[in-house]
């Protein structure tokens, strides 16, 4: 396991982006730089952090999390739907088959929390009990399990923020054909269920998490893309700890982004413009809490791979 000071060391390290200009015109997401090829996406994962829907610093080892640990779900759940995985040809890297996204982000909630305008706890503690087309039950309380996890869909939106939609706007906004949104229902409860049972078995508890699927013209058939149940797209608490601190009015321990949003809060930061530098520690914090959650959701040693990762990509891609 690496220690405090080892990710200190790597600080200095952590990968910004890489610039291939051999493959053509590079296409940066918050988090992944992205290269397109004939029919291929290659993804390159960074140590991006972003919150606030904005990139707010680096975490060494973050990136190489992510692609692995989106990597080991690609590949345990592949029984449930197929995925656009081809090949990970480095630790930060995943060469896969380029789809075309639908504009919904499929979001799973097996608990009622959170504090934006988006999350469900938001609404119901403001009385509303009817939404995403769901009908809420009446004496829940924040950071409760729900009676069965639900769908809450959003638009991906290019600019501005995510709207709710219900089923039947997907369906009468011809979002996505009404038989490819019933594959995507079932495997997203399907993905769902099964990211909980490994958490479960891993001692930590999936609270929700956001799927992307996309249309493959090479499997004739909508295929789950992106990234799958990672620490930035999904909620992960400590099962252990998780009745008695809710039972005592405490906040799960978690092993998401919440606790910079929370740092940056407390400073008076809330999203408006620049944020105060990621400071150090808070960066090592978060790196360890990546590569925690990756150790305990695979069952293996997280083994860093080589700073600086620039040269080690472009050797495995060119
Ligand atoms: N197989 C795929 N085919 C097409 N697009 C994909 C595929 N897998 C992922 N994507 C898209 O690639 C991008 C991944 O980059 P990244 O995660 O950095 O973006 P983001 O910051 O989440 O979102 P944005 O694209 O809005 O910047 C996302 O837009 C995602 O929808
Ligand atoms: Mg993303």
């Amino acid at each position: 396991m690496l220690k405090h000071e080892d990710i200190i060391a790597a600080i200095p390290h952590a990968l910004s982006g890489v610039d291939l200009p051999e493959l053509g015109p590079r296409i940066s997401g918050k988090v992944r730089d992205i290269y397109r090829q004939n029919g291929r996406r290659v993804l390159i994962t960074t140590d991006r952090l972003s919150a606030f829907d904005r990139i707010i610093g680096l975490v060494p080892y973050k990136g190489q999390v992510l692609n692995q640990l989106s990597a080991f779900w690609f590949d345990a759940t592949a029984h449930i739907i197929p995925n656009h995985v081809l090949s990970v040809p480095d630790p930060n890297v995943t060469v896969a088959r380029e789809c075309r996204p639908y504009p919904v982000e499929v979001i799973v909630r097996g608990y009622i929390t959170g504090v934006t305008t988006t999350s469900l706890w938001y609404h119901y503690e403001r009385g509303v009990r009817e939404l995403y087309g769901l009908r809420l039950p009446d004496g829940l309380q924040k950071n409760d399990p729900l009676p069965q996890p639900v769908i809450t869909p959003t638009t991906k939106a290019t600019t501005g923020h995510d709207e709710r939609l219900t089923r039947d706007d997907i369906l009468a906004r011809k979002l996505v054909p009404p038989d490819q949104w019933e594959q995507i229902e079932r495997a997203a409860l399907a993905l769902f269920a099964y990211g909980q049972e490994v958490a479960r078995r891993a001692e930590l508890i999936l609270v929700d998490t956001k799927y992307e699927f996309g249309w493959s013209d090479d499997l004739n058939r909508p295929v789950l893309i992106d990234e799958v149940h990672t620490p930035d797209s999904s909620r992960f608490w400590r099962a252990e700890t998780y009745e008695e601190r809710v039972g005592a009015g405490l906040e799960p321990q978690n092993f998401d982004k919440e606790f910079i949003r929370l740092w940056y809060a407390a400073r008076g930061y809330r999203g408006e413009g620049e944020p105060p530098p990621l400071p150090v520690e808070l960066a090592v914090q978060a790196s360890l809490r990546y590569i925690t959650v990756y150790e305990m959701l695979t069952g293996r040693p997280f083994e860093p791979a080589a700073y600086p990762a620039g040269p080690r990509i472009r050797e495995a891609l060119l």
